[in-house]
């Protein structure tokens, strides 16, 4: 999605907003803009489709030129990837620039309102009437100053958006504005930042505001930040949030590919994510967002799980799980069609969000919805302070650290081990799990790091010699039975976003249903096949691909023989509970997924046409 840096202060704004759009380049952009004010009250813009680099070949002439600037990665929605739809626009009258993120839903009104009064548009963007309706608003009454204008038009728009205006006749002010759409700003000594996440200036400072939803705020080096509700004009004191974020933290550390980086810090990210929850040696399981609700949890008509992409795979791990160990319905929704079927929901109902980002647009709304009918909420996200995780009734982080890569690797493991951490923990305390089982599911659990270590030194070689020999593929299936079908969902996910192989996951027994009709000698299968969990069947099924003279890929556990011996390609990984089994067993697939995508000269960690925060619905 679109990215946001805008900066005031002593330093060349050219290098900041550059240095932070490059940041932000993990979001998904297909065009970079940046505007500044010479020092002579003049707005200098620049604007292309294509990437920073590209932004930063034929602007490099505005170094050194200004003190104050914004710059934006843009994620089409109204208008195609054009330079001239890319932002930042400016106004009419030239005075104004202003870059969004978002979508004004009523945009064609006030186009048509704007028109009638003279305004002429040169994009197709919903973000240049925007800009156009503060021109209108200031040229109305010259007693309206830019901030005052940029409310009065806020008012007048809705949809979701994060916005920075400048106006060349206030030099040294920015005004921001928020609905929907995260921004930051980050405080430095005599300096501010703006960003859509505080990765742009966290080597600047520790200190930042996260803006809240309906809120705008005026920042100038004479006032600092005034911040303001857009509605109601109301002053609010800020919260000052120390940053815990480090440069090291979203930087490569040597690694060819965020992706990959990400995929071997999964032995810490699960263990952070366990860490001071998984108590084994006292026996439980320390949730505080669990136990201080513990009563909803325990009269809870149901669980209903809402998410998307692979934060819904982990969810239907997650149905599997809570169903087995704590015996409560659950029910895993996508979270776009949960919304709009007219779902029952009641106040008996406990909702569970689940989203690394904790911005995207469908969670959200599906929450909002959720929250209306009383539901209680609880969120499982990777972003701390993220606007899911705000409007929850409570919730657990995923202690995966950033994930930069488009693709989501550790953030899913870090899930998949909340997700656990839950269901055993219900489980325990209604009764359902019995304490045997439960001792002995805990450190098995808690064995999972060094598995996941294990697997990633045995199979890193292997997998990158059965990706050299799939390169050419156009198509996969993805097999798993169980717990093992939503990370055969998973792994086809992955291989499809970001190596552009047509890959379809299926419970391994369906496939006589249908999928069985593709199979020849050149279609690649994955197969889950791992010894606790349906081993016998899903040896008949790999019997039945072979009989039809498929390519069998199988992961199965260390020292398998059956299922090894009708296979083309082996990966082994380590036996550990069912249920533990998808964390361990989508450490390959994502290792080869990446390795295709590699070998296919595909750009892994920003493929194309995806997002990384999805906050548009
Ligand atoms: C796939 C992927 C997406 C996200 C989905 C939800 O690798 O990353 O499918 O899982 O867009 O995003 P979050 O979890 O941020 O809500």
């Amino acid at each position: 999605m679109c990215g946001i840096v805008g900066y005031t202060g002593f330093q060349d704004a050219y290098d900041i907003v550059i240095n932070g759009l490059r940041r932000l380049e993990y979001r998904g952009y297909d065009s970079a803009g940046i505007v500044l004010e010479d020092g002579n009250n003049k707005l200098e813009v620049e604007k292309t489709k294509g990437k920073v680099e590209d932004l930063v070949n034929i602007s490099s002439q505005l170094k050194g030129k200004a003190k104050i600037g914004m710059g934006h990665t843009r994620w089409a929605t109204h208008g195609v990837p054009s330079d001239r739809n890319s932002h930042p626009h400016l106004s009419n009258n030239g005075k104004l620039a202003i870059i969004h993120n978002g979508i004004i839903e009523n945009y064609d009104t006030i186009k048509t309102m704007l028109t009638g009064k003279g305004f002429t548009f040169k994009s197709e963007t919903d973000t240049e009437v925007l800009v156009n309706l503060i021109q209108y608003f200031m040229d109305l009454n010259a007693e309206t100053d830019f901030p005052t204008a940029v409310r009065y038009a806020l008012n007048e728009v809705y949809g979701a958006y994060a916005i920075t205006v400048m106006h060349e006749d206030y030099p040294g002010v920015l005004v921001v504005g928020r609905l929907g759409s995260p921004l930051a700003i980050g405080i430095g000594d005599k300096e501010y930042f703006i960003a859509s996440d505080a990765s742009p200036f966290v080597e600047f400072t520790k200190e930042a505001i996260y803006l809240e939803e309906g809120h705008m705020a005026t920042i100038s080096l004479e006032n600092g930040v005034d911040i303001r509700t857009i509605t109601e004009n109301s002053k609010i004191i800020p919260e000052i949030q120390k940053l815990k974020l480090s440069l090291e933290q979203i930087e490569k550390s040597g690694y060819e590919h965020f992706m990959l980086k990400e995929i071997f810090e999964q032995p810490k990210s699960v263990h952070d994510t366990m860490r001071g929850r998984l108590l084994v040696e006292e026996g439980v399981i320390k949730m505080a967002g669990i136990w201080d609700h513990i009563e909803r949890f325990k009269n809870a008509n149901r669980i209903i799980i809402i998410a998307c992409g692979t934060s819904w795979h982990a969810g239907l791990i997650g149905e599997y799980l809570i169903e087995e160990y704590a015996r409560i319905p659950v029910e895993v929704e996508y979270a776009s069609e949960f919304r709009y079927r007219n779902p029952i929901i009641t106040d008996k109902d406990v909702v569970i969000a689940i989203s690394q980002s904790g911005e995207t647009a469908d969670t959200m709304a599906a929450l909002k919805l959720a929250k209306e009918k009383g539901a209680f909420i609880y969120g499982i996200c990777n972003v701390v302070d993220s606007s899911i995780a705000r409007i929850t009734d409570a919730g657990s982080y995923t202690h995966a650290g950033p994930e930069i890569g488009v693709a989501s690797t550790k953030a899913f493991t870090a899930q998949l081990t909340i997700l656990s951490l839950i269901a055993l923990k219900l489980g325990k305390h209604n009764g359902n799990l019995g304490n045997a089982d439960f001792m002995s599911l805990i450190a098995e659990l808690d064995a999972i790091p060094k598995k996941i270590e294990d697997v990633l030194s045995s199979t890193h070689e292997l997998v990158q010699n059965i990706a050299k020999d799939f390169v050419n593929a156009t198509n996969f299936l993805y097999l798993g039975r169980g717990y093992n079908y939503p990370a055969a969902l998973e792994g086809a996910l992955k291989l499809k976003e970001i190596s552009y192989i047509h890959a379809e996951g299926y419970p391994a027994a369906e496939m006589k249903h249908g999928p069985i009709a593709l199979i020849d000698e050149n279609m690649p299968i994955v197969i889950i096949a791992p010894k606790k969990g349906h081993y016998d069947k899903i040896v008949s099924n790999v019997q039945e691909i072979k009989a039809r003279k498929g390519k069998v890929i199988a992961v199965v556990n260390n020292g398998d023989t059956q299922v090894s011996e009708m296979s083309d390609y082996v990966i082994e990984i380590p036996e550990t509970s069912e249920c533990f089994s998808p964390i361990v067993a989508s450490v390959p697939l994502q290792l080869l997924a990446y390795y295709i995508a590699v070998y296919r000269g595909a750009n892994v960690d920003q493929p194309r046409n995806l997002a990384k925060s999805v906050t548009v619905e």
